[in-house]
């Protein structure tokens, strides 16, 4: 068994990034809980890891942008596992920018769709693994988060509120025995993306979800994690470029 992770919990567990790292668990006889908001979606997630070898795979539907709602997901998923392994957070949604612009109360749904929504539920979720005193939560942000760009700054500042709030959190729950992991993809080929054009520097979601199944299972990962690895590299120099440089970049 992957680093003991037997028992995984995933809110957003329709995602494509999910799936591919779910997979490497499901090999290996894992349990899961899959929270989402379609059940349809929810039951091909469920056959797929079913048939990748998973011992177990119960569904929930909840839309995590009602945090009210949360509480009842949470629930659903320690009964039913008891004891959780491995949380994965990998809910999220990619605005138009431009209609956010126009549409305050768009662009603040999509706000806490990836931002304080999320924010509330890990907050939970940490309660749940401090009380268990051991395990180890992702959490799926986006390189996004580290500088705004005129084409999706609502989308990025709610992920950089979210890695904000995750980091702080891995930082106070180390100190507890507790993993949490700050998880920022690059470009992804996914659902999320499709429409866009796929240049050279996207990765596919299954080769991003194995990095994230590889830095939960080995047992020692915390804090920031860039996915695929050149992308910290690649922020780095976008978070130093000046301002009046990165004006006239089209980045
Ligand atoms: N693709 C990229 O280039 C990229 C880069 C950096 C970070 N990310 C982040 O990576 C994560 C996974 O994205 P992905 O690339 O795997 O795309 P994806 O396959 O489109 O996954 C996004 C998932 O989030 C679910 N979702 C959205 N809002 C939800 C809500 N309120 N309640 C429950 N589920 C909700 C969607 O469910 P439905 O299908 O039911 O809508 C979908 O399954 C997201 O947080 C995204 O922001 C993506």
């Amino acid at each position: 068994m992957k680093g003991n992770v037997r028992k995984i919990a995933i809110f957003g567990a329709t995602s494509a990034m999910a799936r591919g790292a779910a997979r490497r668990f499901a090999s290996e006889k894992a349990e899961f809980v899959l929270v989402a908001r379609s059940a349809e979606k929810l039951d091909a997630v469920k056959a797929d890891l079913l048939a990748f070898g998973a011992a177990r795979a119960e569904t929930v539907l909840c839309d995590l942008s009602d945090v009210a709602a949360q509480a009842a997901a949470l629930d659903a998923v320690w009964n039913a596992l008891g004891e959780v392994d491995a949380v994965l957070v990998a809910y999220g949604s990619l605005p138009d920018q431009k209609a956010c612009e126009a549409d305050t109360a768009l662009a603040m749904r999509e706000f806490a769709n990836n931002g304080s929504s999320a924010i509330a539920l890990c907050n939970e979720i940490g309660k749940r693994l401090e009380a268990q005193g051991r395990g180890c939560l992702a959490v799926i942000s986006s390189v996004a988060a580290d500088r705004g760009r005129e084409s999706n700054y609502l989308y990025g500042s709610a992920k950089a509120a979210l890695a904000t709030f995750v980091d702080g959190m891995a930082v106070r729950l180390s100190k507890k025995g507790i993993r949490v992991i700050d998880v920022k993809p690059g470009l992804v080929s996914s659902p999320m993306t499709a429409h866009l054009k796929q240049g050279p520097l996207f990765a596919s979601s299954d080769k991003v979800g194995a990095g994230i199944a590889k830095a939960i299972a080995d047992g020692k990962t915390e804090g920031t994690l860039y996915l695929p690895g050149i992308w910290a590299l690649i922020m780095f120099v976008v978070r130093h470029v000046p301002y009046f440089v990165f004006k006239k970049t089209r980045f």
